[in-house]
């Protein structure tokens, strides 16, 4: 079953998200699962069946009173199953690194949330050939010290999220076996990989073509549920 993962990041009023879900609500979904991350705030907004709810983020600290974090224990309780860990933004803009990765990802699987982990490369990096290299990195440095268990990972290159800009097809597909192999040797776990990177209904036509893909992790165009839509039309 593919995945149609909608990061709707820090958008939305609670009008806009009141009429999202309403919205949602009467979408034939089909065969795709829908896993949808509001905003924290918005969370107990969703509550139907038709999709599975996921949060943007977690706690690092599991035991320590900390004002403003969001625990395992409360997304459990508010019917979350997966967690998005690694985003690129928060890599950049929070400073976020391994250590914080790989703490989430041991309180999220206290609480048998499911992990998306994100890795992508950035321009420079492109650029300079080291794609796989960073990849393996972030790959390694962070599963070595995990329990492998109801792990996604998205590769999402950074120069392509919020910009237009995808790789190429083919592209695409030697990362995802790269990430697929490097997992199966190195964990024997044969890991479900998705897409991110200004993923649109339009360029879904051909990205769905992609054999070793098992999903999508879309940001702006998941912000207009007639786009959800069409993206599950042309994933089913
Ligand atoms: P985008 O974001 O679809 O807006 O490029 C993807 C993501 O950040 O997960």
């Amino acid at each position: 079953m593919k995945i149609l993962a909608c990061n709707l990041k820090n958008k939305l009023t609670k009008e806009e998200v009141i009429g999202f879900q309403n919205l949602l609500e009467e979408l034939p979904i089909g065969s795709t699962k829908l896993i949808i991350f509001p905003s924290f705030v918005y969370l107990s907004f969703f509550t139907s069946q038709k999709y599975e709810l996921g949060s943007q983020d977690i706690s690092s600290f599991n035991e320590t009173t900390l004002t403003g974090d969001i625990t395992a224990d409360q997304l459990s309780s508010l019917n979350v199953k997966y967690v998005i860990i690694g985003h690129s933004e928060r890599r950049k803009l929070k400073n976020e690194i391994n250590i914080d990765f790989i703490n989430k990802i041991n309180h999220a699987q206290e609480k048998d949330l499911k992990i998306i982990y994100c890795i992508g490369e950035t321009l420079e990096e492109k650029e300079k050939g080291n794609t796989y290299m960073v990849l393996e990195k972030q790959i390694s440095e962070v599963l070595n010290n995990v329990e492998i268990k109801d792990i996604y990972i998205a590769y999402e290159p950074v120069w392509a999220i919020g910009t237009g800009r995808t790789p190429e097809k083919s592209e695409i597909s030697e990362t995802i076996d790269f990430i697929k192999d490097i997992v199966d040797e190195n964990y024997e776990y044969s890991v479900k990989v998705l897409y991110g990177g200004s993923v649109s209904p339009e360029n879904i036509t051909e990205l769905v073509k992609i054999k070793n893909l098992d999903g999508f992790l879309v940001g702006k165009s998941s912000l207009d549920v007639k786009n959800i839509e069409q993206m599950l039309n042309k994933m089913n």
